[in-house]
């Protein structure tokens, strides 16, 4: 019996320790470097996530998480570097590639005049035929994130979270073994961040590599396995809070907070 939301992390975390890793990374990103016009925003970026690990990308505003995200998912072209998901090269395997990922954007884009039903469905078909249990799992879903009585509203008449819930759960109901979240869990109301979290927790016990760029910094050291902390587009820190903590002088028991505010205030080096 799950009391609250700790004890219910704890027990999924506690499944996945049982579960093999895919030795295979599934998302390998390797000298990414993106420029806007003279703008220099990724510089030679490289990390990998693995099936069955949350990586947290995190970083102050325009340190480059929602670039490296768009590149990943093939929206933004590298300047230079490669991309692979699950093997598939994000450019010249374009197609294969793509069906291998879900992405919830910052500002999740929805077509006005389709309903959730609708958007959620031609979202999944994006990506091949429906399953044969869609519906069933569309319904479990929508009655998870309490959208179950929205269903048949447009989505222009969504409020801001609900949008954000019609996003994530389309990109959780189409098999994606590589899910890329940009932001998540902002203007989804508590009893949605919790099935939110819950559900990124179970992607990971099946397998899935996730990669969740997020500022609370709580919820990343708690829910993710690993930190990738980006500073102007270079990689600052990548490894567990405990790699983390390693790099600072006095470093016992420092919170993720703690650990970023002060890898933020000492100068990257050049
Ligand atoms: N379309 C664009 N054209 C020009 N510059 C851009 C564009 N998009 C982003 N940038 C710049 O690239 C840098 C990285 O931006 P990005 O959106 O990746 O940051 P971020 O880490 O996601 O920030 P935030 O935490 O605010 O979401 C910033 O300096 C930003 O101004
Ligand atoms: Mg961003």
């Amino acid at each position: 019996m799950v009391h609250n939301e700790e004890e219910l992390l704890r027990s999924l975390l506690q499944i996945n320790h049982h579960l093999p890793r895919t030795a295979t990374p599934l998302l390998v990103v390797a000298n990414l470097s993106k420029r806007y016009g003279r703008m220099l925003a990724v510089d030679q970026l490289s990390f990998k996530v693995a099936g069955g690990e949350i990586v947290g990308l995190v970083g102050a505003n325009g340190a480059g998480k929602t670039t490296v995200l768009r590149c990943c998912v093939g929206i933004l072209r590298p300047t230079t570097g490669t991309i692979t998901i699950n093997g598939y090269d994000i450019v010249q395997q374009e197609q294969q590639a793509k069906q291998q990922l879900a992405f919830v954007p910052e500002l999740p884009s929805l077509y006005p005049l389709l309903t959730v039903e609708e958007q959620i469905e031609f979202i999944v078909r994006t990506y091949g035929p429906l399953p044969p249990d869609f519906a069933e799992r569309r319904r479990a879903m929508l009655q998870r994130f309490d959208l179950w009585s929205q269903r048949h509203k447009l989505t222009t008449n969504l409020s801001k979270g609900m949008r954000q819930k019609t996003a994530v759960v389309a990109a959780f109901l189409h098999g994606a073994r590589v899910l890329l979240l940009d932001e998540p869990l902002i203007g989804i109301d508590p009893a949605g961040i919790r099935q939110l979290k819950e559900l990124v927790l179970e992607a990971r016990n099946e397998g899935c590599a996730l990669l969740v760029s997020t500022h609370l910094l709580d919820t990343a050291e708690r829910l993710c396995d690993r930190i990738l902390m980006l500073q102007g587009g270079r990689k600052r820190a990548e490894g567990t809070l405990a790699d983390l903590r390693q790099t600072l002088v006095r470093h016992e028991n420092a919170t993720l907070e703690e650990v970023f505010m002060e890898l933020s205030a000492a100068q990257e080096p050049t």
